[in-house]
């Protein structure tokens, strides 16, 4: 067996925030890095910017480019590097559409409904009715996870049912359309829960989003981050500086939990508790730790600002690379389904 493969995506909503770090980029950086035994990388990563994913909660595309540019940032900010993975837009890589079409016949209409996350953003989001391409969501993910043939998808909880589809639509492929030469064209993916979930917002109601406006960004600086921070909601019950707190139901401590040492947290902690830590004294703490933790990021974030040449040569780069594989993957598929007259010289994969 071949090297295994890692795909995961984001859908481009601009700049990112702490809780897209926490939950998902820190882990993709990780992946990347990751040797085996003998010092060779563990894993192929690729990740792609989900931008056909967004039309389906939105039609407005005008700021679909640079939204996408500012989230490629924030990724090199973290440390992808595009040298090792692949960084693409679905958009421009025609396959996916391609393959998603074919998929599209390989489900019913009604395992789509039943699909847990969906149900969940039309009630979150109010929605009264649903386009065609929405209830296809995952379906389109399920191109664009087997379009690579990963073998293992970095997710958050709420997409563990879309990769779930994901193996369905492969294993009802495998059986429907055997390959002459390979069997089966897909392998299942599974999905790799990120170990740290997603962050909850500065307002302690939910979790972290653009949309809530309760977030801090990869971006904010220092500065930013105390302004912030400042407007956290802390233990409703400690009014007064040297009233005993409740680490436990505190935001800014669940913050410190992420972002300050195991020794400095258990002190502040107890004196939370004991009544000799004010609020505004640790919400000092806890933003200073967060702009330190965040300071590379920053750094390499103003490297790409001034280039963004570069940024989208990578783009571009990545595109490239990213044809490749899939374009030998449809050439799989074609053949497969005895679509067309791919002729049999073709189908070893070409090297990308
Ligand atoms: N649906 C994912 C999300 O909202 C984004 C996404 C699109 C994705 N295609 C993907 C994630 C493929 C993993 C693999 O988070």
């Amino acid at each position: 067996m071949g090297i295994q493969r890692i795909l995961s995506g984001m859908r481009p909503t601009g700049k990112l925030h702490l809780g897209h770090y926490t939950g998902a980029l820190e882990n993709w950086v990780e992946q990347q890095n990751l040797l085996n035994e003998g010092g060779a990388r563990a894993y192929e990563t690729c990740f792609l910017i989900a931008d056909y994913h967004n039309l389906t909660t939105s039609l407005e595309t005008g700021e679909i480019y640079t939204h996408s540019l500012d989230m490629l940032i924030d990724w090199l900010a973290a440390g992808i590097d595009p040298e090792k993975s692949p960084l693409f837009r679905q958009s421009q890589v025609k396959e996916h559409a391609e393959l998603f079409l074919i998929f599209s016949m390989l489900i019913t209409s009604s395992r789509l409904e039943r699909n847990p996350t969906l149900k969940e953003q039309v009630r979150d989001l109010n929605m009264e009715s649903l386009t065609y391409g929405h209830l296809g969501y995952p379906v389109l993910q399920s191109a664009d996870i087997l379009l690579y043939k990963a073998n293992v998808v970095p997710v958050g909880e709420d997409q563990i049912p879309h990769v779930e589809i994901t193996r369905e639509i492969a294993r009802k492929f495998n059986n429907q359309y055997p390959h002459p030469i390979l069997g089966e064209v897909f392998a299942e993916p599974a999905p790799k829960v990120t170990k740290f979930s997603r962050l909850v917002g500065l307002d302690g109601k939910a979790k972290m989003s653009k949309s809530l406006g309760n977030t801090i960004l990869l971006s904010d600086s220092p500065e930013d981050i105390l302004k912030k921070m400042r407007i956290a909601v802390t233990d409703t019950l400690k009014i007064r500086k040297n009233d005993p707190g409740h680490p436990e139901v505190c935001t800014v401590f669940s913050y410190h939990a992420k972002f300050t040492s195991p020794e400095q947290l258990s002190s502040l902690t107890e004196d939370c508790r004991a009544g000799h830590l004010g609020c505004v004294e640790c919400k000092k703490l806890c933003a200073t730790n967060i702009a330190m933790e965040l300071a590379p990021l920053l750094e390499r974030r103003r490297f790409y600002e001034v280039r963004l040449d570069m940024v989208t040569e990578i783009l571009l780069e990545g595109e490239k690379k990213a044809k490749c594989i899939a374009s030998n993957t449809m050439e799989q598929v074609r053949t497969a389904m005895k679509l067309g007259q791919s002729p049999l010289t073709h189908l070893g994969a070409s090297p990308c």
